[in-house]
């Protein structure tokens, strides 16, 4: 029997995570660091975390760090860099589609690299506000639609090479519309993580503020950036 296209995305993680090295690194994502610290440590959900670069950086911050993706590869590399680090992380192995946390469970969610199909996606961000904090904060890097041009030039920049997997500033508009934006940009940025993303490319960077619905508005002209 022929594998599943799910089956078939599962085994090349698995397969990409069980070289030796840290396929994106161990250093966290440049954006999601500079972001993170402008915040008080709080509970951090870590969607498609791979090898765990992220959530291990979230951790040493003091954060309470929830990571879950598809790659049980990816769980093992994660916890033996958390051990290496000397912290903690809850790390769920599975698919967002069957995964499930309690509503607004989260200060911050960051989705870094995460590329979903494209009948997805919309769902996805949506399913993934759900444990959200209203007045949390949701992070998010992708490879931008441009980013095909950028791996063309240069296959090692890595990323997906689906036009509809890529995002665009338009699609966080729709998806993320009951958020502030703190932040929405495409730019080219010049990516050093690992093996799989070097080269110059160009990127999604969105910061969002989840809106307090209105029966729990503040009444004072308090303006609340803090998750917590
Ligand atoms: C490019 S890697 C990025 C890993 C990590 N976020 C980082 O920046 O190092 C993409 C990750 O998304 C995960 N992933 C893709 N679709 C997923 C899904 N539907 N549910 C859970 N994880 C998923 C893959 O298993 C893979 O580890």
């Amino acid at each position: 029997m022929s594998k599943s296209r799910d089956e078939v995305y599962k085994e090349k993680w698995d397969h990409r995570y069980s070289e030796t090295n840290y396929a994106y690194g161990k250093a966290p994502n440049l954006f999601f660091k500079e972001w993170l610290l402008h915040y008080e440590p709080g509970s951090i959900l870590m969607p498609a975390d791979g090898e765990g670069r992220n959530g291990v950086f979230a951790a040493e911050m003091g954060w309470d760090v929830t990571c879950f993706d598809l790659s049980e590869k990816g769980k093992r590399k994660a916890l033996q860099l958390a051990g290496e680090r000397g912290v903690t992380l809850k790390y769920d192995v599975g698919d967002l589609e069957e995964l499930s946390y309690e509503q607004g469970a989260f200060d911050v969610i960051a989705l870094i690299y995460a590329h979903f199909s494209a009948e997805k996606k919309s769902w996805y961000h949506e399913r993934l506000s759900q444990f959200l904090k209203p007045g949390g904060i949701f992070i998010l890097e992708a490879f931008s639609k441009k980013h095909l041009n950028y791996v063309k030039a240069n296959p090692d920049v890595g990323g997906a090479m689906d036009f509809d997997m890529l995002y665009s500033k338009d699609e966080i508009r729709v998806d993320f519309e009951n958020y502030k934006p703190l932040l929405l940009t495409e730019q080219e940025v010049d990516l050093n993580e690992g093996k799989y993303h070097l080269g110059q490319s160009s990127v999604i960077r969105f910061v969002g503020k989840k809106e307090i619905p209105n029966h729990i508005q503040l009444r004072s002209s308090t303006t609340l950036n803090n998750p917590r």
